[in-house]
């Protein structure tokens, strides 16, 4: 009795003795914090150059306590398993696209409704207005904090016929994001819409799985897709663009001071992304021209209206999930 009494003490000294020695060497650890960055587009568009940025000024200020780890073009997590991975801290940030929250809050649905904003500047004056900085955390009970959003651009369809009309679009398969608004938008038009990971897509226009799809300059250019799609629509119909994401818990366990001063580099970061991301696609979409693999398609008035009046019941299916008063107060983002 009494020696199992003895040993249980000294069992419980020991432990307590193990504890102490592994926080005393977290806290004074030499290592530096870890923040692994993953996404799934190359370098050299908005969202690949805002990682870059924000590896670069971490490693100036914050040298020795924080490193930044950015793992491009799906080579860590592919779509889908990404924000897995967030919510178990295999990773500890993540932009995705604003179309891939769908499972954690109906609220952000709204930047998928097709013919919502006018041009970027726009979207720029809804994400920063009360309504659109309210979204940032409306994910945080399930575990997830928006930092800040970064912009791509407005997105074009393309296909291999040309699209000028919406019945142009009739029976075509096109590749969209995990978005039940997207999903709709395609059906409102007749098309049939297919759920596939970025990483795939080329592949799929490739081998006709796909016969067409919806991106951004940018991401038509750095993953080929206008080598495998004769046309491009010039129809600015709906936006891509991103929220910078942090696991909560991880995030609020931080120093304090380096939760500040990453905030800061955030800041900045987030201002020359969105300053940059519209002249990118721009330079990307000259690109395009210059490559002659693909013709770029310009949509008169008439027929962009077209467009716009076939997708537009999509809003009416999704007004109660996101909220006419959030809806409303985009739509007065197109207001200078
Ligand atoms: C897509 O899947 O089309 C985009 O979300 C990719 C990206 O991150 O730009």
């Amino acid at each position: 009795m009494l020696l199992n009494k003895n040993l249980k003490k000294l069992v419980s000294t020991l432990t307590v003795g193990a504890a102490l020695t592994f926080s005393s060497l977290s806290a004074f650890s030499n290592e530096p914090i870890v923040i692994k960055f993953s996404h799934v587009v190359a370098n050299e568009t908005p969202k690949g150059q805002g990682a870059l940025m924000f590896q670069k000024l971490v490693d100036e200020r914050l040298s020795g306590k924080v490193k930044v780890e950015v793992y491009p073009n799906s080579s860590l997590y592919a779509d889908g398993k990404e924000m897995e991975a967030l919510l178990l801290n295999n990773v500890q940030m993540l932009a995705p696209s604003l179309a891939k929250f769908d499972k954690y809050t109906s609220k952000i649905q709204i930047f998928d409704l097709p013919f919502l904003f006018d041009d970027i500047k726009a979207v720029e004056r809804f994400e920063q207005s009360d309504a659109g900085q309210s979204l940032l955390k409306s994910m945080e009970d399930k575990g997830i904090t928006g930092l800040a959003y970064w912009n791509n651009d407005l997105k074009q369809l393309s296909a291999n016929k040309e699209l000028r009309e919406p019945k142009d679009a009739r029976g075509l398969k096109f590749r969209v994001q995990a978005s039940e608004v997207l999903d709709a938008q395609f059906k409102a038009i007749r098309a049939v819409p297919r759920k596939m990971a970025f990483g795939e897509m080329y592949q799929g226009l490739q081998t006709g799985v796909v016969n067409g799809a919806e991106n951004p300059y940018s991401n038509i250019y750095s993953q080929k897709i206008h080598e495998v799609q004769k046309f491009i629509t010039e129809s600015n119909h709906g936006l891509l663009s991103y929220m910078v994401i942090v696991n909560t818990d991880f995030w609020n366990k931080l120093p304090e001071d380096v939760r500040t001063e990453l905030t800061k580099i955030l800041d900045e970061v987030s201002i020359e992304v969105n300053k940059q991301s519209h002249e990118l696609n721009l330079g990307d979409k000259q690109k395009i021209v210059d490559s002659g693999k693909s013709q770029i398609i310009t949509l008169t008035a008439e027929e962009r209206e077209k467009w716009r009046e076939a997708m537009r019941p999509v809003w009416k299916q999704f007004e109660a999930a996101i909220g006419a008063d959030l809806i409303k107060a985009a739509e007065e983002s197109n207001k200078q």
